[in-house]
């Protein structure tokens, strides 16, 4: 079966968070040192098994890992084979500030991971750290290394485009992926909740840097029908790709092919929907078609997009909530 809304769109990829928790204070999600939610009410163990059981179930093909910090739980490696061994799950991919890539990433292989996506704002250890509050850059960057030593099928790096900071570092990331075959996204900073004053003074258009790209021999690689929001570059002189996610652009929500469901079992239908439903009491035995059936009926209420151009008036504070 195929999830669908009523604008046609398909939807077979989750982004489950399993922590609200995050041991980085990156000043573009937590502006002014406030703190990740707390540990309480985390999906369990049967729980996301149920969970990812019904979705895969419901079509769903795709699980991305998210939180917080994924790697804060001590039972991610478990997650990663149940995800992994649930029928009709594809692909398992994890988004992670990296801090723990280097100790772990050999066991999330063996459990079955396809895919990583790493949080590199900077490239200069200063840099990074003024920005996460952390000063483990070099871990980060060995093990992204190791990553790729242990040829996982895919490894991005995510840099939130940030006036103050890391607007003037082009040239640097453009050297690491001349030689690293990885896929560097420039994200556009989004406006959320908690960060409305740091937006105004942060806030960057991708579409400089595309125009950037375009004049320097980049070529834009067409996009699959499952590929996720960023619009990917090729280049022949360089081992990996360069990438723009611009949820300011027009029709960036039009072929959306993601659900959420945060750590607390809540449904989110947008990154930035004005509410959440509980999913829990579906999760407490065996009843996946309640599942399906309930992910049936609140897609129908999906929008057709989200409402960033406007005042902020969504639920979502920072995005550590949702996983991104
Ligand atoms: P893959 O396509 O699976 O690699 O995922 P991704 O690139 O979307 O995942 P990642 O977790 O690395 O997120 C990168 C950035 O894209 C983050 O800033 C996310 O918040 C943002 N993002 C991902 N999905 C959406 C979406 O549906 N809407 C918006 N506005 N932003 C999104
Ligand atoms: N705008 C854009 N990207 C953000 N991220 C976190 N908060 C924001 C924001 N307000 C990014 C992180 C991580 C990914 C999951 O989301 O840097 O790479
Ligand atoms: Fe943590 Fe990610 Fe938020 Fe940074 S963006 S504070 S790594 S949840």
């Amino acid at each position: 079966m195929q999830l669908t809304d009523r604008y046609a769109r398909r939807f077979h990829y989750l982004r489950l968070s399993i922590t609200e928790s995050c041991n980085f204070k990156c000043n573009y999600c937590l502006p002014d040192g406030m703190d990740c939610g707390s540990r309480r009410d985390e999906l369990t163990l049967p729980e996301i098994e149920r969970l990812v059981y019904a979705f895969a179930l419901a079509g769903t093909q795709k699980v991305r890992i998210t939180g917080g910090e994924p790697s804060l739980r001590r039972d991610l490696t478990e997650i990663i084979r149940i995800c992994k061994d649930t029928p009709g799950i594809r692909e398992v991919a994890i988004t992670t500030n990296g801090y723990r890539l280097e100790r772990d990433i050999e066991s999330w292989h063996a459990a079955g991971l396809d895919a990583v996506n790493v949080s590199v704002d900077s490239l200069d250890t200063g840099t990074f750290q003024m920005i996460t509050g952390d000063s483990r850059l070099p871990s980060i960057l060995r093990g992204i290394e190791k990553a790729l030593s242990l040829n996982l099928p895919k490894v991005k790096l995510n840099a939130v485009l940030l006036r103050g900071y890391n607007f003037g570092e082009f040239d640097q990331f453009l050297s690491y992926v001349k030689d690293h075959p990885v896929a560097l996204r420039f994200i556009e900073l989004m406006q959320t909740g908690d960060n409305r004053k740091y937006y105004q003074q942060q806030h960057v258009s991708g579409s400089v840097i595309q125009r950037r790209l375009e004049q320097t021999g980049w070529q834009r690689i067409q996009k699959s029908k499952t590929a996720g929001p960023a619009q990917e570059y090729a280049h022949p002189d360089f081992a990996g790709k360069l990438g723009l996610i611009m949820p300011y652009s027009k029709d960036f929500c039009a072929d959306c092919n993601r659900l959420r469901v945060s750590s607390r079992a809540e449904l989110f239908m947008c990154l930035f929907a004005a509410q959440h439903q509980s999913l829990r009491h579906l999760l407490q035995d065996d009843a996946p078609d309640a599942v399906i059936e309930f992910l049936q009926q609140t897609l129908h209420n999906k929008e057709a997009a989200h409402h960033l151009h406007e005042e902020f008036t969504g639920a979502t504070r920072h995005l550590a909530m949702i996983g991104g």
